[in-house]
Formats: structure tokens, C-alpha cells, sequence
């Protein structure tokens, strides 16, 4: 069996641990000649390369794994890149939160103002990255999950417009399944979805029963009335995320029709939930004082033990397994199904071509073949082209430099929405940004 050359960039991120832990766990049924680990950030990275380096030597000897900074060490001889880079840190998040929040409107990772200022700072480090990559690794697939995805991948999108080896996904709308299974108690790999939407915004329309084919929605709308909705690892999760989900109780009241991915509750609810964010304290601290902190406090521990022992998490990490079942799905040819981010091409037939989509596709060693949706009922589709609007015109501020055409974006997100509240908002986050947005004159 074929061993693979995988990297993972943004190796001192808080998920890579549970990549790392994944590898080990998943060795035989994705098997790895080498694995490196590639940042910018050398202190970030090393403590996490060090933990790897005790873990696989016990879990794993017959792994060549490394950690590096070197742009031509970490992609040399690459089969697979796993993207995980979070440009400006986890500092630049606390500002995309907090900036949007002092203003009164949603401060959030990926939604809204601050998802945009993270866009902007995405499109300039991704589009570099993928240059270095193409330099040493000119056949890898690029796995990316990078966020804003729906912005990142419009702007690669534009950037590479014939690197068939690019592919952007998303592992909520596989956690919403995941949550489902737990709902209905049933194994979440028995149900088929049948989703459309952008990268967090999106519905699924059906969740067959992958044997008998019933639609098990009707099931799920009755049990979410009166149970709420969870994570499928809720007992992991802190308090914010309990919220996120249980949200879905209140969207599927108000809109029965189909079950929404946790995020659309940003974009139905911008007030309500502006005015329950605590603008001081928001999920970018809580991830610092949270999972980071956990995350070093493992390294450190087990690297001055200096070994792992019966130290080794059993619980399954679900994001890590998902993306790499993708790259199996792509290595083995499988033609598996996953919901992932497409150019649409008449997968959503009412919107236009050219958007980014996140729908379900079959994904094998030529990449994903998108399943048709049909068209969309008109509430969603005016939801979606506003949105859609938003990103492109914010990718055209990206690539043209062009201040009017970033205060188009700010003024049409659903969650800004006023142009007086946009240029306030896009003049402080120039000023946060400083050189890690491009010039916008
Ligand atoms: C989900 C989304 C990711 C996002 C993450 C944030 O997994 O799909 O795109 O980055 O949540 O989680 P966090 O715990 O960092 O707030
Ligand atoms: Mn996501």
C-alpha cells in the first residue's frame, strides 16, 4: 500500500494536536511515509513538534515527522497540504470580535465585519502560500480549510483559476450531521444530507436515511421542539458553542422548513444576537483562556515527561477525521460524499455560475463532481445573493485595492448592513489591520 507525504500548515495551531493524535489513530487506513509540520511562528510550532515527536515514536516509529519553517522542507515531495493557517493569530481574531462588537453589530470569526477584515488578511497569506507551495510541490492537493473559506476560496478561486488540485471545505455542516446522529441515535454515517448554501450559511433540505431512504427531517424538526439541539461532542464543548447549537431550536421554529447549519443564526438574528455577545469577552478569548491553554499545558506535560505511556486521548477528534478521510477519499478514489465548497456551475441553478457554493459532492482522485440542488425558494436564494454579493465584492476590494469597493462589501453583509455603521467600521479595522490588509485607496 501507497504511504503519503502530508503537511500541515499552521503547525502551531490548537487543532493540530488533534491531527497529530488522528494520524497515529488512523495509520493504517491512511498510512504516512512523512508528515511536517510548517509555520511562521518557530516558538508557536515547537512545543506541539515536540509532543509529536514523542507520540509518534511510540505510536507510530516508521513516521518520518519533522517541524520546520522552511517554505521548501515542509512542501517538497508533498502528496497532500492541509491549510489550517489563521492569519493575524488568535490576536487579530479578539480584534475582528471585539472592533465590530464596540459598534454595536456582530463581532464574529468568519460572519459579518470581522470575517471580513480576517478575508482580507486570509486572501494576501493563502495566495502567497499557494505560490510557495506550487514552487516545490506543483501536483500536491491543497486541502484548505483556512478560514473565511467562503472568501478564501473565492479569491483562489481568481488567483488560480486552473489548479484543479485546490479544494475548499468545511467541517460544520458535517458537525451539524454529526449532531443529528446523536439526536436520532442512529450511527451519523447512516445518514445522507442534501445540503446547499455558502460556507456557513447554508441548509439541509433532506437527511435520508442512507438504507431505507426516509427523509428523517420531519423526525428531527419534532425532536429538536422538544429536546433542543447539541453538539455531537457536547461534553467537549465550552458554553458558547451549547448556545450555538441550541440556537437551531429557535431557527427551526421560525423557519420549519429545513434544519440550518448553527452559523445562519448570525445572519436571521443579527440583533438579537449582537445584544447577547458580551463585547469584552468574546470567543476569541474564550478559546485563549480555553482550548490554547489547554493545549500548550499537554505539551508541556508530556514533554517534560518526556513520554506519553497510556496517555493517549481515545476521544475522537471529529474535525481532524474528516479532513482526513477527504484526503483518502481523494488518494483511494473513493468518490465518497462530503460537503464541500464549489464554484457553482448550475449546482444551485437560480444562483450564478461563479459562486463559491457548499454543497454535497462525490470527491474522488479528479476531485469533486458537485450533486445538482435545483433552484432554491426565494427566501434563501435573497439571503444568499446579498451574501454572496458581499464576498465578491470584498474579494474585488482585495485584488483592486479599492476602498469603495470594500465599503460595497461592508455596506451589503447582512450583519453591517448601514453605510455610515460600514465606513466607521472599515476605517477602525484598516487601522487594526495595518499592513496585513493590502493598501485601499
Ligand atoms: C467550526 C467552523 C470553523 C471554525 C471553528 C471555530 O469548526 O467550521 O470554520 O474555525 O468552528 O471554532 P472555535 O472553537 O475556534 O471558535
Ligand atoms: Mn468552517
Amino acid at each position: 500500500m501507497k504511504k503519503y507525504n502530508v503537511c500541515i500548515v499552521g503547525g502551531g495551531s490548537t487543532y493540530t494536536l488533534g491531527f497529530l493524535k488522528s494520524f497515529a489513530r488512523m495509520q493504517n487506513e491512511f498510512p504516512l511515509n512523512k508528515l511536517v509540520l510548517f509555520d511562521i511562528d518557530a516558538d508557536r510550532q515547537k512545543p506541539i513538534g515536540q509532543y509529536g515527536d514523542i507520540m509518534f515514536a511510540e505510536r507510530y516509529p516508521e513516521l518520518d515527522f519533522s517541524y520546520t519553517t522552511d517554505p521548501k522542507e515542509a512542501y517538497e515531495g508533498m502528496d497532500f497540504i492541509f491549510m489550517q493557517m489563521r492569519a493575524g493569530g488568535l490576536k487579530m481574531r479578539q480584534q475582528d470580535e471585539h472592533i465590530p462588537l464596540s459598534m454595536g453589530k456582530i463581532g464574529q470569526e468568519t460572519c459579518g465585519a470581522g470575517g471580513m477584515a480576517y478575508g482580507m488578511r486570509s486572501c494576501k497569506d493563502m495566495i502567497a502560500a499557494i505560490y510557495d507551495i506550487r514552487k516545490y510541490a506543483p501536483d500536491a492537493w491543497v486541502l484548505n480549510y483556512s478560514n473565511p473559506a467562503a472568501i478564501v476560496a473565492e479569491a483562489l478561486r481568481r488567483e488560480f483559476p486552473n489548479d484543479t488540485r485546490i479544494l475548499n471545505i468545511c467541517d460544520q455542516p458535517e458537525n451539524v450531521v454529526r449532531s443529528t446522529s446523536r439526536l436520532l441515535g442512529c450511527n451519523w454515517e447512516d445518514l445522507d444530507p442534501v445540503y446547499f448554501g455558502l460556507n456557513h450559511y447554508g441548509w439541509f433540505t433532506h437527511i435520508y436515511d442512507r438504507k431505507t431512504g426516509e427523509d428523517l427531517l420531519p423526525k428531527v424538526r419534532e425532536i429538536v421542539k422538544e429536546k433542543g439541539f447539541l453538539p455531537q461532542d457536547a461534553e467537549q464543548r465550552d458554553q458558547s458553542w451549547l448556545d450555538t447549537y441550541g440556537f437551531v431550536k429557535t431557527m427551526l421554529e421560525d423557519f420549519p422548513d429545513y434544519l440550518p447549519n448553527t452559523y445562519d443564526g448570525y445572519y436571521l438574528y443579527p440583533e438579537y444576537k449582537a445584544s447577547h455577545l458580551d463585547p469584552n469577552f468574546t470567543r476569541a478569548d474564550e478559546v485563549m483562556a480555553g482550548r490554547e491553554s489547554r493545549v500548550f499545558k499537554e505539551c508541556a506535560e508530556i514533554i517534560k515527561e518526556g513520554k506519553l505511556g497510556d496517555k493517549f486521548d481515545a476521544i475522537s477528534d471529529a474535525h481532524a477525521e474528516m479532513m482526513i478521510k477527504v484526503a483518502e477519499a481523494i488518494a483511494f478514489n473513493t468518490n465518497e460524499r462530503f460537503i464541500l465548497i464549489v464554484e457553482n456551475n448550475g449546482a444551485i441553478c437560480n444562483m450564478q455560475d461563479d459562486a463559491m457554493v457548499e454543497v454535497v459532492c462525490e470527491l474522488g482522485i479528479n476531485g469533486p463532481r458537485p450533486m445538482r440542488v435545483g433552484n432554491i425558494d426565494q427566501f434563501y436564494l435573497g439571503l444568499l445573493v446579498q451574501q454572496v454579493s458581499a464576498e465578491k465584492l470584498l474579494v474585488d476590494a482585495f485584488f483592486e485595492h479599492s476602498y469603495k469597493k470594500a465599503l460595497m462589501a461592508f455596506t451589503l453583509n447582512r450583519l453591517v448592513n448601514d453605510a455610515k455603521v460600514a465606513r466607521k467600521l472599515l476605517d477602525a479595522l484598516i487601522e487594526a489591520n495595518g499592513d496585513m490588509w493590502p493598501e485601499l485607496k
